[in-house]
């Protein structure tokens, strides 16, 4: 693993609240702040190699050449259904962010990821693109909706999670190796059902208060 590949924010903010997240007795509201919380500290770290340009400006005391992004509009792609709670926090950061969805389940009898629902902005090849979805478990479906981002033209990507395991990295290295992971924490493993460990369970559930 290149260190470019994966970058893990430690700042300290970014990992109390991963704690409190973590924890089963935090409430679906508690939950759902904190996401929104700790998006917005990983979006910080996510769009640090945004481009900049220099425009002119005036100050109350004199003009001055001052920095401002470059380019179009960055694209958040959100995958379903997890996603949006990351996608939220950093829409208050970015609000002219461009936003895409893309929709995956699992084929039961071959366990490939299948898409049911995509709709992407466009000129994504002049974007810098960011997939979010909080949980990478074994990567799969985050490596299939990247597919789908290149196959549309995407080609500076970066992927943003709250949590990671071994293996989603793994897969994710050897299916993009030119898509930077930011997450808040590595953790240890997958269970046999896909669930990260320690993990905090299924993220959907926790922001959404389902089971
Ligand atoms: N998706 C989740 O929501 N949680 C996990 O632990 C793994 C995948």
């Amino acid at each position: 693993m290149t260190p470019q590949h994966l970058t893990i924010v430690t700042h300290p903010l970014v990992q109390h609240k991963l704690t409190l997240m973590r924890d089963k007795s935090t409430s679906t509201a508690g939950f759902r702040r904190l996401l929104r919380e700790i998006s917005l500290l990983l979006a910080y770290e996510v769009t640090r190699e945004l481009d900049l340009t220099q425009t002119t400006i005036e100050t109350p005391l004199c003009e001055m050449q001052a920095p401002v992004l470059e380019g179009k509009k960055l694209a958040l792609i959100s995958i379903l259904r997890a996603g949006n709670g990351l996608l939220d926090g950093i829409l208050e950061l970015i609000p002219a962010a461009r936003v895409g969805f893309i929709g995956l389940y699992r084929d039961p009898e071959t366990l490939q990821p299948v898409q049911y629902y995509s709709k992407v902005p466009a000129e994504l090849d002049a974007r810098m693109v960011i997939v979010v979805d909080p949980m990478l478990a074994t990567g799969n479906s985050s490596a299939a909706a990247i597919d789908l981002l290149k196959e549309k033209g995407a080609r500076n990507i970066r992927f943003l999670c709250l949590l990671a395991a071994p293996e989603g990295v793994e897969r994710m290295r050897q299916a993009h190796p030119d898509v930077p992971i930011v997450t808040a924490a590595l953790d240890e493993r997958l269970n046999d059902h896909g669930y990260i460990v320690p993990g905090l369970g299924d993220a959907g559930d926790r922001m959404f208060g389902t089971k």
